[in-house]
């Protein structure tokens, strides 16, 4: 399979894209170690999944601490042998231009889109130096490329993580890394419904009613990203590095 024996690190474990994800990963062979905040979410995904005849570990905790990041990798080495692929999927999206925008909100999204990230990276890296290369995919989003309205914060973190994962790319293809991102626009998961239940929408009507504006006919479904970030953590991808690949079904960001 795809990931036999790969020992892979994914963030956000438990959200939409992040259980496609593990599935798909545990599915194609790998030794999958995700992360999530809630220790019984965890805790019901493996055994969910282990019900499927699929083991995975987790390690919970927030990825605004240093401590937990640089954990989270210890405990891929100290659980599979090492760090393979790592994909970092966790992301908050807090919503406002800069006047609704309070500091706690922006140094939240910058902690966990972005400085977590970088605490990941940079535990992970050594270890897939000394196996000899690694892939790593971050998640950035369309809107980290063309900033859509009224996300200072969303917009700005994933910018930032885009211009990472472009200097990561360089600077450690050398050493047989490859780092990526993927850059989703909408996508079906509790983040973007959670935004229409705040304002009182019905989730279902205003995904059909988004569905009729992207020209591939829908919005994407977690596993039509989670394919996309599985393509680039896999050998098929062995020439791409440095990488932001826009998912959209053609649709741009419009505001
Ligand atoms: N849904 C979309 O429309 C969309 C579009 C573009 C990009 N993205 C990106 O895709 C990624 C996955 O998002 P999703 O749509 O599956 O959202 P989601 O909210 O379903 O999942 C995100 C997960 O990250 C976890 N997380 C958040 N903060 C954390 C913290 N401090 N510590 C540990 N875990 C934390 C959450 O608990 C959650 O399970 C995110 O990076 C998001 O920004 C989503």
């Amino acid at each position: 399979m795809r990931f036999d024996d790969k020992s892979v690190v994914i963030t956000g474990g438990v959200g939409g894209i992040g259980q496609a994800l593990v599935e798909l990963f545990a599915v194609e062979g790998a030794n999958v170690l995700f992360s999530d905040r809630s220790e019984e979410d965890c805790g019901d995904l493996s055994e969910a999944l282990k019900r499927k005849g699929l083991d995975t570990h987790y390690l919970a905790g927030d990825l605004r601490q240093k401590n937990y990041c640089e954990a989270l990798i210890a405990e891929a080495v100290l659980t599979y042998g090492g760090v393979d692929i790592l994909i970092n999927n966790a992301g908050i999206i807090p919503r406002g231009n800069i006047l609704d925008t309070t500091d706690d909100m922006w140094f939240s999204a910058l902690d966990v889109n972005l400085t977590a990230v970088f605490y990941l990276c940079r535990a992970a890296i050594p270890q897939m130096q000394k196996a000899g290369g690694g892939a790593i995919v971050n998640t950035s989003s369309t809107w980290g490329i063309y900033p859509g309205p009224g996300h200072i914060a969303y917009c700005t973190s994933k910018a930032a993580l885009a211009a990472l994962t472009k200097s990561l790319g360089r600077d450690h293809a050398p050493d047989g890394i490859r780092v990526n991102a993927v850059c989703p626009n909408e996508v079906n998961t509790p983040m973007l419904r959670s935004g229409f239940i705040a304002r009182g929408i019905d989730p279902n009507n205003a995904i059909e009613e988004l569905g009729k504006t992207v020209p591939l006919g829908h919005i994407a479904e977690p596993a039509e990203i989670a394919d996309v970030i599985a393509f680039l953590a896999s050998n098929d991808a062995r020439y791409v590095c440095g990488e932001t690949v826009e998912v959209s079904g053609a649709k741009p960001v419009y505001g």
